[in-house]
């Protein structure tokens, strides 16, 4: 459902040293199965354009900032920007969701509830919105 997207605040640990932020289970409603990050992305490009049938995702900005567009299947939209490393949005499963307005040097880091599984993609807009 699209009111369960939301930002979620990372704890973590700052001093004279730098910041240190930690996500672990108590403040995501999944187990993460799989970390991986989006990187080196041009100016202008779009990023996401796809659902998930299962999978649930938080996303941060760990540098930079971006747009994360997203939409339910009645057509319920949220827009959200991404430009704190602590902070996350977390996406559950049948969202569509686009990145966008990445500003150079960006770092998108993901934490998904599970493995790749391309069969867990819904990767065609008309076919999201008629989904059953
Ligand atoms: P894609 O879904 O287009 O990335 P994004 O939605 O983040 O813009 O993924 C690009 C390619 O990488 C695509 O061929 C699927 C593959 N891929 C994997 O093999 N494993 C993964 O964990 C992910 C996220 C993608």
């Amino acid at each position: 459902e699209i009111s369960n997207s939301k930002i979620i605040n990372i704890p973590g640990n700052e001093d004279v040293r730098g910041a240190l932020s930690f996500v672990q289970k108590d403040i995501l409603p999944f187990d993460v199965k799989r970390v991986y990050y989006i990187y080196n992305i041009p100016e202008n490009v779009t990023r996401g354009g796809h659902a998930h049938i299962e999978q649930n995702e938080f996303l941060i900005a760990l540098k930079g900032s971006f747009n994360v567009e997203i939409c339910d299947v009645h057509g319920n939209k949220k827009l959200f920007t991404l430009n704190k490393p602590n902070e996350g949005l977390l996406i559950p499963k049948m969202i569509w969701r686009e990145l966008t307005n990445f500003k150079a040097d960006s770092i998108c880091l993901v934490l998904a509830s599970n493995i790749y599984i391309e069969e867990d993609y819904i990767r065609d807009y008309d076919g999201f919105m008629n989904f059953k």
